[in-house]
């Protein structure tokens, strides 16, 4: 994933360079998703039932607007350029540009004047100077590695409530400015590791928290606030300042669950000190709107632009995210768990820490880190209790 903030100075003079420059012609690297698609394709057929019941529980959507305690850091300079910042990119042709897959600066700096002049229904020397703009908003090239650690100083984790799975994860549990995804099976224990990071998330720092806030997005109506008032208690918390603190939202459908993102930016804005957000279930409404076998390109085009904005909110934010995902049966795996994660690999590269989970022995749970960029495939064991995760029952 590449740096795509900038500062706003500079976005206007580039704005105005790209007005005047001449460009040279670019070579194509135009990408598509087309792999994970047909990937997902031969298994979807056989897709085990999702035991997505659609409790009708609604949560309240808790907005407690309260004073913020200096999270405003980073609204000021942190912006985030977007398709319609470019010069010449106008309403008609970002709505073009998406439909054709393309969602930010980076889709628009590879590509060539003439893909860019088809896709977005523009001349080419406008394609020309946009895609010559985006390739100077993006600071495309290189960071010293100092400035590149001066990044990754931001970054902090929170604690699973396990030592074990902490340590699977890196060390210190989930890493903000990062997606990290738990697919597993029903009962696996997913909604519970998500409901105890609602309440790590308000810990003291030295204990493994992030003292602030978490948001919730409930797309399957299984937050329970009793079940957070008892994990809150086992930690020797105030139950009720606890639930106080997670901003739950019942997301009823996709496009609800998508907008509920910029609502976060929004609130983080506003002064929320917002540290987590769990979404739980990442998957569940995409797969039940795009069902038909012939849905399936869009679907994974929608939910690939999802994560997309998800990742980019994490780094603009400093967020940890968190994501529950489904399984279904792969009958291509003759051996072992012959189970897959929905959204295939679109999800997968897109969760920097994916991890499976599954019910062990003796009421135990078992997490196993998969395709980690920086860590090994290891496997742990975990436990679920009244105080919610744990390393010992
Ligand atoms: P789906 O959302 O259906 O895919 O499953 P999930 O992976 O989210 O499962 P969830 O996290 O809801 O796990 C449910 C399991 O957690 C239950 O079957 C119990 O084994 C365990 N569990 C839930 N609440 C408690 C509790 O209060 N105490 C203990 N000891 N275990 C609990
Ligand atoms: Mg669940």
């Amino acid at each position: 994933m590449v740096e795509k903030k900038v500062d706003k100075r500079k976005v206007k003079e580039v704005k105005s360079k790209a007005k005047t420059k001449k460009v040279k012609e670019d070579k194509e690297v135009v990408e598509t998703g087309d792999e994970d698609v047909k990937e997902e394709e031969v298994i979807e057929g056989r897709d085990e039932g999702d035991g997505g019941d659609e409790g009708d529980e609604g949560v309240e959507g808790a907005e407690s607007v309260e004073e913020g305690d200096g999270a405003e850091e980073g609204a000021e300079e942190d912006v985030v350029m977007q398709l319609s910042d470019l010069p010449g990119v106008g309403p008609a042709a970002v709505e073009k540009l998406e439909a054709a897959g393309i969602f930010d600066l980076m889709g628009v700096a590879v590509m060539s004047p003439k893909g860019l002049g088809d896709a977005a229904g523009m001349g080419e020397s406008a394609a020309r100077k946009a895609i010559q703009a985006a390739r100077q908003m993006m600071d495309l090239g290189f960071q010293d590695g100092l400035e590149f650690a001066e990044k990754r100083k931001e970054i902090f984790n929170i604690t699973t409530g396990s030592k074990e799975l902490d340590g699977l994860l890196g060390g210190k549990g989930i890493e903000t400015k990062a997606i990290t995804e738990a697919f597993g099976a029903y009962g696996s224990g997913k909604t519970q590791l998500g409901l105890s990071l609602a309440v790590n998330t308000q810990l003291p720092l030295e204990q493994g928290g992030a003292e602030g806030k978490a948001v919730y997005i409930d797309t399957e109506g299984t937050f329970r606030p009793d079940r957070v008032k008892e994990i809150a208690e086992g930690k020797g918390l105030n139950a009720d300042g606890v639930l106080k603190n997670i901003l739950v939202a019942r997301a009823f459908n996709s496009d609800h669950q998508i907008l509920l993102i910029d609502k976060v930016g929004e609130l983080v804005k506003n002064g929320e000190p917002i540290r987590m957000v769990i979404i739980d279930s990442l998957t569940a409404h995409f797969r039940a709107e795009f069902s038909g076998r012939g849905q399936l390109a869009d679907r994974q085009q929608k939910l690939n632009r999802y994560l997309h904005n998800l990742m980019k909110m994490g780094e603009q934010f400093n967020l940890a995210i968190y994501v529950t995902n489904q399984v279904m049966a792969n009958p291509a795996m003759m051996f072992g768990d012959p189970t897959t994660a929905i959204g295939g690999n679109i999800v997968g590269h897109a969760s920097t820490y994916r991890m499976y989970i599954r019910r062990g022995k003796k009421g135990s749970r078992v997490a196993k880190l998969i395709d980690s960029p920086n860590l090994p495939d290891n496997e742990c064991l975990f436990f679920i209790t009244e105080k919610g995760v744990v390393d010992e029952e």
